[in-house]
């Protein structure tokens, strides 16, 4: 994985990135002492070393009980119970792979809505195929993923029978709270433990990503090699210039100082539209609060540009960009000659699809540039699971040393229980009888 940010630095004073090092090297100390704010969530740090051979030989054993007993495996769970896993799977499948027959099981994800529809139509689907479940929730009572759980618990028993449901419903969890550990305990099915120290938008790395992963049939000791690596290459020994994860960091607080509050990540691969989505949901719960932190937006491009595009070039000049680029596709495909040339793209025949990508690239990140849009770009060889699993850890580690930057502790999410009071307030789930009142009354 490369980082280049010479197009984000030409916006900042000489010196201004330079000027970050202390800071940075403060909160990788920080980090690393666990004297930090949120100090108790600092378990993913040094995950990726920690992952044994053995653990990764369970989760497959698990895996393939899945794969060999299931066509479909529905993922039930939420925010960093989710995200994580979809945006591996998606990157690493065939873009149609779900349109053809396959061996494998079709992940589907569910849990993360409470759409009736959504619901409906999945149970719908389901009745005829054989699933199984993946209950994913550190707290347990997570209410999408709970009441998705609980019809698919359901439909499964009803299908399979009772004794044949247990051994392909999977609970990860918390080792001893929450209603998922109480009904995976009761009922016997085989679970993992999401540890206490590890927070959910940084839980990829743990059996919360692991195993829907794997279930997929991906190579996730590959995965976690790619995140080793990138934990050496982002080391507190590593100097503050060679440290991908400190640059990216200090380039972003540095932006944000000057007026840049919004960053957007950028892909020119459909495949990873969901790294958007873990990347949104990683920076903005970590960093997004105080009345502080850069807002993570995200697009697709060249899909974007034709929608997003002319607001990046030419709207408020409050934004900076990082794009994620895949120097090489895994497959190969050339424009085709056409004798007629009725469409007149023959002075394309014969380039690489990619060629014609790399060059909207480019030229988009040099009119943004000229636009008055920093740029940084994150490079990787290609999309497979040790390139993925770089860029995981790259990001995370960044995103631990930016919010100490930032000062705000990114490791908590109070922001997200708001909604949960008040939903829970107007439901009036029993413990909220005082809540409940007090919005009856604001609603009047
Ligand atoms: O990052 C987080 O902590 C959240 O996004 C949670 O992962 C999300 O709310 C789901 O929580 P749980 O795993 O407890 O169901």
């Amino acid at each position: 994985m490369k980082l280049n940010i010479s197009k984000a630095s030409q916006f900042l004073a000489a010196g201004t990135v330079e000027s970050y090092e202390a800071q940075v090297n403060e909160a990788q100390k920080a980090l690393e002492n666990g004297t930090c704010l949120g100090n108790d969530f600092l378990g993913w740090l040094h995950l990726p070393s920690s992952i044994t051979p053995e653990f990764i030989a369970e989760i497959n054993a698990t895996a393939k009980v899945l794969q060999e007993n299931c066509e479909a495996v529905v993922v039930a769970g939420i925010g960093g119970s989710y995200l994580g896993a979809r945006m591996v799977i998606d990157a690493l499948s065939n873009s149609f792979g779900w349109l053809k027959p396959s061996n494998m099981p079709r992940i589907l994800f569910a849990g993360n809505n409470i759409g009736e529809d959504y619901l409906s139509e999945l149970i719908d689907y389901l009745k005829g195929v054989k699933f199984g479940v993946i209950n994913i929730s550190k707290s347990g009572t997570t209410t999408e993923t709970a009441i998705t759980f609980r019809l698919l618990k359901k439909l499964c028993e009803d299908t399979r029978g009772k004794e044949e449901a247990k051994k392909v419903i999977v609970a990860v969890t918390d080792a001893k709270k929450g209603a998922a550990r109480t009904t995976a305990d009761k009922e016997g099915y085989k679970s993992f433990i999401i540890p206490d120290n590890v927070g959910g938008r940084f839980s990829v790395l743990t059996p919360v990503g692991l195993l829907p992963i794997a279930v997929a049939g991906y190579d996730i000791a590959a995965l976690v090699k790619g995140a080793q690596d990138m934990e050496k290459a982002t080391d507190i020994k590593v100097p503050f210039a060679e440290n991908p994860s400190a640059q990216y960091a200090a380039v972003r607080n540095a932006l944000y100082q000057n007026g840049k509050k919004i960053e957007i990540l950028v892909n020119y691969q459909p495949k990873l539209h969901n790294l958007n989505e873990w990347w949104k949901q990683l920076y903005g719960e970590s960093e997004g609060k105080d009345g502080k932190g850069i807002f993570p937006a995200a697009v697709d491009f060249t899909t974007d540009l034709h929608s997003m595009g002319q607001w990046i070039q030419d709207g408020e000049r409050t934004i900076f960009e990082t794009v994620v680029s895949i120097e090489k596709p895994n497959t190969k495909l050339e424009v085709p000659s056409d004798a007629e040339n009725l469409d007149g793209l023959n002075f394309l025949a014969g380039k690489r699809i990619d060629e014609v990508n790399k060059m909207a690239e480019l030229g988009t990140k040099l009119a943004h540039v000229d636009g008055g849009v920093p740029n940084m770009q994150v490079s990787i060889e290609k999309l497979d699971e040790y390139n993925i699993g770089q860029l995981i850890y790259f990001f995370e580690k960044a995103c631990g040393i930016s919010g100490i930057i930032l000062g705000v502790n990114p490791f908590n999410q109070p922001g997200v229980e708001a909604y949960k009071k008040n939903m829970f307030a107007l439901l009036n789930k029993p413990g909220y009888e005082k809540e409940s009142a007090a919005i009856q009354e604001k609603l009047k």
